[in-house]
């Protein structure tokens, strides 16, 4: 997993722009550009370059992890992309859940091309694809679960090269792997927030109890009933100010210190670990239209 915050004073700049210029490069060879986003943070985990660097391309937006998303909220995203002039879908990778629409959503988004490829007598021509997103979105997992064979995973590190590579699918897709690294939009402490919820920045460099309050504050606009069905808290300790509810939240699970204060640090952490681990649901912490 990259260790992004770390790193991107040290590197965002110069590697970036190798980026930029990698995608530029490639971006003749395809036919369409596949992004994969977080469904969880549709926002958050897209660079924010990208869709000025491949304007000059059809987008299918696939909504990864959809399985551990809100139904509703990736439903509300796929409308919302949709009406951008991109074509989008939910999918989760993983379990491969939702792949097999994929070759119709290439037909309809490449309907013209390859319309094009039969008037020219090419029926068969290849449709190809340049894959990005911000690592961790499940760019290796997507490749890996279409073109069914286990690589080995590309160092998604600056500094570490990787090479270009075609993988064919099958059925006339050729995918090509992101020339290059692609950072979310990290001078906004919002999109870093959102990346520790879901565990994507490493979290001996976060404070767990600054993130827990801050993903308290989302919990509690959203998804108030999942804490109080979890935490055996009432409904209007949801209205209090987060650090009070993450204390409330220590006190129904009895973590005291001497003192009979409560232990915030265990749980933040039992919040960050019981959310990480599934136990609050399926969750989206971005919406369309609203600001975060
Ligand atoms: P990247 O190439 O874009 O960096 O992402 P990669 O495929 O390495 O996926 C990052 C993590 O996300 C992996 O978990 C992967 O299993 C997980 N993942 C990918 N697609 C999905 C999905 O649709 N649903 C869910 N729930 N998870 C998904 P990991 O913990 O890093 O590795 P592992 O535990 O799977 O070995």
């Amino acid at each position: 997993m990259a260790d992004f915050q770390k790193q991107t004073v040290q590197w965002f700049p110069g590697h970036m722009a190798k980026t930029r210029r990698k995608i530029k490069e490639n971006l003749p060879l395809v036919d369409a550009v596949v992004e994969l986003v977080d469904a969880r943070i549709p926002v958050s985990s897209r660079n924010p370059e990208l869709d000025e660097l491949t304007s000059s391309k059809p987008r299918i937006i696939l909504l990864n992890k959809c399985d551990v998303a809100d139904a509703n909220a990736t439903a509300e995203w796929i409308r919302y992309f949709e009406a951008s002039g991109a074509f989008a879908m939910a999918v989760d990778c993983k379990s491969g859940k939702g792949l097999n629409k994929f070759d119709d959503l290439v037909r309809e988004a490449l309907k013209d091309k390859i319309q094009s490829n039969i008037d020219k007598g090419m029926p068969g021509r290849a449709l190809r694809f340049m894959v990005v997103g911000i690592p961790n979105t499940g760019k290796s997992t997507f490749i890996n679960k279409m073109s069914g064979r286990n690589r080995l995973k590309t160092a998604d590190r600056p500094g570490v090269t990787r090479t270009s590579q075609w993988v064919a699918c099958g059925g006339g897709i050729e995918l090509l792997d992101t020339p290059g690294v692609l950072w979310p939009k990290f001078d906004d402490p919002a999109v870093g927030d959102k990346l520790a919820f879901i565990g994507s920045v490493k979290d001996e460099i976060l404070d767990s109890e600054t993130i827990a309050v801050r993903l308290l504050d989302v919990l509690k606009e959203d998804y108030a009933d999942r804490l109080t069905e979890r935490y055996k808290i009432d409904a209007s300790d949801c209205q209090l100010p987060s650090y009070e509810l993450l204390e409330k939240i220590g006190a129904a699970r009895g973590m005291k210190i001497r003192g009979g204060e409560v232990d915030t640090e265990r749980a933040a952490n039992t919040l960050l670990d019981e959310y990480r681990g599934g136990k609050l649901g399926r969750l989206t912490f971005e919406r369309p239209g609203r600001k975060s």
